[in-house]
């Protein structure tokens, strides 16, 4: 065979060398990195746990799902897949992470891990209280429930080690601060924002130890991303034109550095069992939101659902609203949740960043 021209050889250079800086690829050889993937959270993690519940809190209507399988709205919060999905697939344990209430799970799914989030939840206990979801307390009990159909399915010893072996993921906090304190009166009148940030941290701790507690070996905490900069918040506080609104951002910005506190003391303590790792995700979508059009993104401050600026849950319903037309241009879907194209933006960047920690 004749030698490959050298033009296509430069080519095949530039081509590994970019995928090299876009870093993180799955290596299928390798099998699974983990052995489940269990999640706790809100709705950016939440596959449909909350179709169930008599909230308005729901993504179960188009719609939600447009470029999902047969456009299917699953209960996710979003157009397509979600971050728990492309974290379960970037390891290689499998292409969708179900949600654990409301289908029929085969063995199969239950061995490689659910999730347990439920949208708008948060580590406020009022959080989920004002909407009627599923505290994270109640999240805990649901898993408590799952390991107990893991020893029926596979026995104690091999319960343990999918457990031990297996990536946990726990997302929130963005809800009880563009929710509870800022939408709600309820905790503003007693708490400013650094008050409020360590009663979200105390809660934030106290439901790691738990975690931990119960067998986990890795835990990747979610930090909060700029939350005043989502469509909604730039509408309920970024004034006429809309801008980020700072305080939400600042609250933000306080919360994850004490929230990285609080995580290196944990894993500093001498006898805690489990490796906890902070995800940052706040510089990522701040450059989303902030230089959009390094990635392709023309519009970076409205949502595609209806007018993008307030629809989200029940308010983004294709009875009442339409979508736009240039889904893959919109970093939010609504006005609070990314696009699958975002999304998968956010989790490479996850990926590249903390895989080696991770798995
Ligand atoms: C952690 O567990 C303790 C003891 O069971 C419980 O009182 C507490 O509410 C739990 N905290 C969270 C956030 O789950």
């Amino acid at each position: 065979m004749a030698p490959p021209p050298p033009l296509l050889l430069l080519l095949l250079a530039v081509a590994a060398s970019s995928s090299a800086c876009h870093g993180y690829q799955y290596d299928p050889s390798r099998g699974p990195l983990v052995t489940a993937v269990i999640v706790f959270g809100d709705s950016i993690v939440d596959p449909g746990n909350n179709n169930g519940l008599l909230t308005l809190i729901k993504a179960n209507h188009p719609p939600y799902g447009k470029d999902f399988f047969n456009h299917e709205a699953t209960g996710r919060y979003s157009n397509g897949l979600i971050p728990t999905d492309l974290i379960a697939q970037g390891l290689g344990v499998k292409q969708l992470l179900p949600g654990y209430l409301g289908v029929d799970l085969s063995p199969e799914d239950l061995l490689t891990g659910v999730s347990f989030a439920s949208g708008a939840t948060g580590f406020d206990p009022l959080t989920p209280v004002v909407v009627s979801v599923i505290s994270l307390e109640q999240q805990l009990a649901y898993f408590d429930e799952y390991r107990e159909k893991l020893v029926a399915i596979a026995g104690e010893e091999e319960t343990e080690k999918i457990i031990g072996g297996a990536l946990f993921v726990v997302c929130a906090g963005t809800d009880d601060v563009a929710n509870t304190y800022f939408t709600t009166p309820f905790r503003s009148v007693e708490y400013d924002i650094p008050s409020y940030v360590e009663l979200l941290v105390a809660g934030a701790e106290s439901f790691l130890r738990n975690v931990s507690a119960r067998g986990a070996a890795k835990i990747g905490f979610v930090g909060m991303p700029p939350v005043g900069c989502v469509p909604s918040q730039r509408t309920l506080g970024g004034g006429l034109r809309r801008e980020c609104e700072p305080r939400r951002n600042e609250a933000a910005q306080l919360y994850n550095a004490r929230i990285q506190e609080m995580i290196a003391g944990l894993n500093a303590e001498p006898g805690f069992p489990t490796l906890v790792v902070y995800l940052d995700i706040y510089r990522i979508l701040d450059d989303l939101m902030e230089r959009g059009e390094k990635y392709g993104f023309t519009e970076t401050t409205r949502g595609c659902c209806g007018t993008g600026t307030i629809e989200v849950t029940g308010l983004c319903d294709s009875r009442f609203v339409s979508v736009c037309d240039d889904v893959s241009n919109h970093v939010f879907f609504d006005s609070y949740h990314p696009t699958e194209r975002a999304y998968r933006i956010i989790v490479n960047d996850i990926f590249d960043n903390y895989i080696q920690v991770l798995t």
